[in-house]
């Protein structure tokens, strides 16, 4: 076997991300001239079948006529991926479901030329499931029904799915991976297979092309130094927000997430409107920290009427518990998690917004810029600017810049 060519097969029930991971690990290998492609079964059957198969019953295993259809995708696919390392491919990846062991043993019966790496993708988290579902439907295939029905039909797809579905045997070369979480959660590996280090290393490695990490616009409770609250940008805090979305506007933001509080979905709206197609995706994981028995109140009042709780935050200000609220430190779970869900959500494309609050994008930044925690609170987070982070398995940025120019 020529140990420099890999097929990589991607198994695991529909709207868990295999798509998106292959299409950046095409992108990651391809940029280290390891030249891979992409066969992936959907694509095939849109182009090759002239009715419309999106509906849920052609997913059925008891209907001949889907599985038979389905199955010859398959095949051309496997042969394609066959003819493409056969030639000057290095890495073909079979992106379907692969889901049942009928399939997979055709994968090993058909393609022994060259070592085989399955990549199972598991992720329940029934919230991330639903946004990826809402985001399958808008698919064109979908357009003859409502939102509700597509949706139920998607959902109808994965029940079918599920009853054929058997998990990755021990005895092939396997990762069985938390596409949310980047976690590898078992693998199984018995022989050399080529681009290992690196494929694996791109599994678990949280990678954006360009993160704008921006914090809300100028507040009343800003002006006040008051902490927490809901409130609204001043004037000049909208004319921040204006500014920005002048900046942003010849760039391409497909989404951009923000907490559930005004001030960050405000700060959002203008940059939205100066975009084509662009939505707002707040997320409660980006909420401020809860300062709670302090919330609403001001640095100064908090030292006055709470010397003890004052400080003790300040003597140890990553590992303090506001009362009934937060730290850093319990942020931190909650703010991984949303860094993880925007990551999934916003599959694999040029450009990611946050706008998030003074603690939120330190703990952000911390995420992908190593520090000492002692540090993340007091890592500096200013209004008139943002950070641009970049951040691949071979290249890291991180560049204050201002917006207003
Ligand atoms: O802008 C104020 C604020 O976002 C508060 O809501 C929050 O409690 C505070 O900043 C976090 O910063 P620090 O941890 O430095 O108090």
């Amino acid at each position: 076997m020529d140990n420099t060519k890999l097929y990589i097969v991607m198994v695991g029930l529909p709207a868990r991300g295999k798509s998106t991971i292959a299409s950046k690990l095409k992108e990651n290998l391809g940029k280290n001239n390891i030249k891979t492609r992409i066969f992936n079964n959907g694509d095939l059957r849109r182009k090759l079948s002239p009715q419309n198969t999106s509906y849920s019953e052609f997913y059925d295993p008891r209907n001949r006529h889907g599985v038979e259809l389905r199955e010859k995708i398959a095949l051309i696919n496997m042969k394609r991926a066959k003819e493409y390392l056969k030639r000057t491919g290095h890495v073909a990846i079979l992106d379907a479901t692969n889901v049942s062991l009928k399939r997979r043993k055709k994968i090993t019966k058909l393609l022994t030329d060259h070592v085989i790496l399955f990549i199972e993708c598991i992720n329940d988290d029934e919230e991330i499931l639903k946004a990826n579902i809402d985001r399958k439907v808008a698919h064109p295939e979908f357009n003859h029904l409502g939102k509700e029905a597509a949706i139920e039909s998607f959902k109808q797809r994965i029940n079918f799915y599920q009853t054929i579905y058997t998990p990755i045997e021990k005895k092939a070369n396997f990762i069985k991976l938390d596409s949310l979480y980047n976690k590898i959660l078992q693998e199984e590996i018995s022989e050399d297979i080529p681009y290992y280090d690196r494929v694996r290393d791109f599994l678990v490695t949280d990678t954006v092309k360009n993160l704008f990490l921006i914090r809300h616009g100028e507040t009343y409770f800003n002006l006040q130094n008051r902490i927490g609250g809901n409130s609204r940008l001043t004037i000049d805090g909208k004319v921040q927000a204006e500014a920005l979305a002048q900046f942003f506007k010849n760039k391409k933001i497909p989404i951009i997430f923000t907490s559930k509080k005004k001030r960050t979905v405000q700060t959002a709206f203008p940059i939205k409107r100066l975009q084509d197609n662009c939505v707002i995706i707040p997320l409660k994981e980006f909420n401020e920290i809860n300062s709670g028995i302090c919330e609403n109140m001001s640095y100064e009042e908090i030292r006055r009427k709470m010397p003890r709780v004052y400080l003790a935050r300040k003597e140890n200000k990553y590992s303090y518990i506001y009362p009934k609220g937060e730290g850093y430190n319990t942020m931190k779970e909650r703010i991984d998690r949303g860094i993880k869900k925007a990551l999934y959500l916003s599959s694999n494309p040029q450009n990611i917004m946050i706008i998030g609050h003074r603690a939120v994008n330190r703990m952000i930044l911390s995420h992908f810029l190593y520090r000492r925690k002692e540090d993340v609170p007091y890592i500096y987070v200013p209004q008139d600017k943002f950070y641009h982070i970049v951040a691949t398995q071979d290249k890291k940025l991180f560049q204050l810049k201002k917006y207003r120019l």
